[in-house]
């Protein structure tokens, strides 16, 4: 992984390959700019007249030293507006550097921040954007790609930050990039090489490692504890669905009386159930396991940051597949909490396997639970691709979501509970069927789950949208959204 250092010397005398300048929009002429102008005789601001540069959000220019700096190259990069600055700005600066460094193979990188930013506040994204923006999935690839340049970044920071300070917020940046990086690779491995019992290994091999308690229940011990609904999300599969429960307990000393408890849908590929879905909505049904996938890399993170409350992770694993033996619609099936559903469209799975991995969430007198999950297409209708959906039975817990969420600049929206919706999954036979109506049914699939929480607070995250994004405008590559947000949320419980 890239390699990030603080650097606190004249920018001038480093020995860097590449020196990068972000800049502020109009004021963009700091004393470094000038300094680096003078030496290179008026060459970088003439330069940046030349190419309109107003250091705008997205703005750039890169000029050659010609020999008068150590560093070959210097680049200006505008980050716009400082009213405007946020969390995702910073996402983004981190990528652009790593990007920009990549096109001119500059292997070292010296990156000076504004005067006026507060680098505290911003450090551990722009770091961890940085190092994410190496990541490559390269696993089946005869030819690799690219993976090493650069290796290292050297960060200016200008506001008195302690080397102790900046040491423990790269730590920080660096347990969340590997924890994404984690995610990424499970979500991008091929549904024929991680299906429900690979993803379980995966798992306790995390746990081993990382000293968290494993626990498996495989599809014997399901019906053991009548979760009925998974098991038959899993029939029609050559894959058996199996559940997996992960622990991180904090020391006695400190510990909170109530765990936080992390539910992950992992649905190894949805190819719809007897409902099959067309082939261009199961392009990219490898990544309806995502929820699992971050829920289980934020716990290698939880177990490195070791906050003072324990924290469960409960990640329900199957395959949704058409044969013979699948469920069908017109089925009625017992969930584990008694809770009889009518099925009505195989397709809609992931709140089947949520609702019977609530009923085992909740046995664990949990102070919240939250699910991460790809759960509707509706979700990405109405928020997008950048997005999630965030729904909550309890305003204060949403409150902290949405923090964590915008301190790591994982982008969320509170969307409602509507009891209007609920409504649509009466049914005629019994206790609730699985769909309603196709407009709103990112908020009827919430309100499907709601029924099977009762009272605990619970936040459901639908993150449908963000599960893999199209990276260079052509192939889709997983993003480990949610990670940063659920390790920023657990370690920050008071
Ligand atoms: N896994 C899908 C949701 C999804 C869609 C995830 C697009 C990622 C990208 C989910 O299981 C599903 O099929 N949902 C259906 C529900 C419908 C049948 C009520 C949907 O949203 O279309
Ligand atoms: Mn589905
Ligand atoms: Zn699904």
């Amino acid at each position: 992984m890239l390699k990030i250092t603080q650097y606190n010397d004249e920018v001038i005398k480093s020995n860097y390959d590449f020196i990068v300048l972000a800049l502020f929009e109009k004021n963009f002429q700091t004393d470094v700019c000038l300094t680096i102008n003078k030496v290179l005789n008026g060459a970088l601001l003439a330069a940046a007249k030349e190419e309109h540069f107003t250091a705008k959000e997205k703005d750039s220019v890169v000029i050659n030293t010609l020999g008068r700096l150590k560093a070959k190259r210097v680049a200006l990069l505008g980050i716009g507006n400082k009213q405007e600055y946020n969390e995702q700005t910073s996402e983004l600066l981190g990528q652009r550097v790593v990007k920009i460094a990549q096109r001119v193979s500059a292997n070292t990188i010296l990156l000076v921040l504004p005067p006026n930013l507060q680098a505290t506040k911003h450090l551990t994204v722009i770091s961890r954007s940085a190092m994410l923006a190496n990541y490559r999935f390269n696993r089946y690839r005869q030819k690799k790609l690219p993976q090493s340049v650069p290796t290292l970044l050297a960060i200016q920071t200008n506001d008195n930050l302690t080397k102790s300070r900046f040491k423990s917020l790269q730590s920080y940046a660096t347990v969340i990039a590997s924890a994404v990086t984690l995610a990424r690779d499970l979500v991008n491995e091929p549904p024929c090489v991680l299906y429900p019992e690979a993803f379980a290994l995966q798992a306790a091999k995390q746990a081993r490692f990382h000293g968290l308690i494993f626990k498996k229940l495989s599809a014997r011990e399901l019906e053991k504890h009548n979760m009925r609904l998974l098991l038959a999300v899993g029939a029609g599969s050559a894959h058996k669905p199996c559940l997996v429960h992960l622990v991180y307990k904090a020391k006695k000393s400190t510990r909170n009386k109530k765990p936080l408890v992390l539910v992950g849908k992992g649905i190894t590929f949805d190819a719809g159930g007897l409902c099959l879905k067309p082939p261009t909505s199961m392009d990219g049904m490898k990544s309806d396991m995502a929820g699992a996938a971050a829920v289980l890399a934020a716990m290698t993170a939880i177990a490195k940051l070791k906050p003072a409350q324990d924290v469960h992770a409960i990640i329900a694993l199957a395959e949704n597949m058409p044969a013979g033996n699948a469920m069908r619609p017109g089925d009625i099936i017992f969930s584990a909490a008694q809770k009889s559903v009518e099925i009505i469209n195989t397709d809609a799975e992931g709140r089947l396997i949520l609702a019977d991995a609530f009923h085992f969430a909740l046995k664990q007198s949990p102070a919240a639970i939250i699910d991460v999950a790809t759960l509707t297409s509706a979700c990405v209708i109405a928020l997008g691709n950048t997005t999630a959906g965030l729904f909550c039975n309890d305003d204060k817990l949403a409150q902290q979501i949405e923090n964590s969420a915008k301190q790591e600049g994982e982008s969320l929206w509170r969307m409602p509970l509507l009891t209007s919706h609920k409504a649509q999954l009466k049914s005629e036979v019994a206790d609730i069927r699985n769909v309603g109506a196709r407009e709103g049914s990112a908020i009827t699939a919430a309100m499907f789950l709601k029924e099977f929480i009762g009272k605990t607070p619970w936040a459901h995250i639908d993150i449908a949208g963000l599960a893999m994004s199209k990276a260079n405008g052509e192939t889709k590559s997983a993003t480990g959204f949610a990670v940063a947000t659920l390790v920023n949320l657990a370690v920050s419980q008071k």
